[in-house]
């Protein structure tokens, strides 16, 4: 049975969280709680039975600017929307014990499912991501994100997660 992915609690250890990438892991472990309870983020986290937290993501609502998307994408929306709405993928990490068992997978299905959900109650153009590096970009494009130019970030519609889902 698959791993439930449920909101970041009190009971969730993860003092030790390591995915080898530092920003990652002294988020989840230092500011992740305050940021959440600021309503700056929500973050969901896959945690084993004793509650140790083996992989996270976090999800904030967020827009880009119209004239940083591709020109086919944006053509058929009405000039006056000049921010288009989407949501952030801010964080994606695994703890590297646990990499390479398909958990990396499992939490962006899953924050895509949760972004579909959403996208019923109000509008959500694409969901973003802000990859950290070369290998993070490789990992998003294996599941449809494509770059947005001059911004590093990289995006998927909405569109094409409904039709992924
Ligand atoms: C990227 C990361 C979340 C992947 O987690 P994971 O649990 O090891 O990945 P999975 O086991 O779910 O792998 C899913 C697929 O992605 C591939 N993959 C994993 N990491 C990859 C990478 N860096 N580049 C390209 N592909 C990658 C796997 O080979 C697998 O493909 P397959 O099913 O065809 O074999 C994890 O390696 C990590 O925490 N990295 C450091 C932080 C990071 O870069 N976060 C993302 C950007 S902010």
């Amino acid at each position: 049975m698959e791993k439930k992915i449920v909101l970041l609690q009190k009971h969730h250890d993860k003092a030790n969280f390591n995915s080898e990438t530092p920003l990652l892991d002294n988020y989840i472990i230092k500011q992740a709680s305050q940021d959440v309870r600021k309503d700056l983020s929500a973050c969901y986290v896959l945690a084993d039975e004793e509650n140790k937290v083996l992989g996270y993501y976090t999800l904030s609502s967020n827009s880009v600017s119209r004239d940083d998307m591709p020109e086919d994408l944006i053509r058929k929306f009405p000039a006056s929307y000049s921010d288009l709405p989407t949501i952030l993928l801010g964080r994606l990490a695994v703890d590297i014990e646990s990499k390479g068992k398909g958990y990396g997978v499992h939490l962006l299905m899953d924050a895509m499912e949760r972004c579909l959900a959403l996208s019923e109650q109000l509008g959500i153009l694409a969901l973003v991501v802000d990859p950290l590096d070369q290998s993070a970009v490789q990992f998003y494009r294996k599941f449809g994100f494509i770059l947005i130019p001059d911004t590093g970030k990289m995006f998927i519609a909405m569109q094409t997660i409904r039709k992924l889902i």
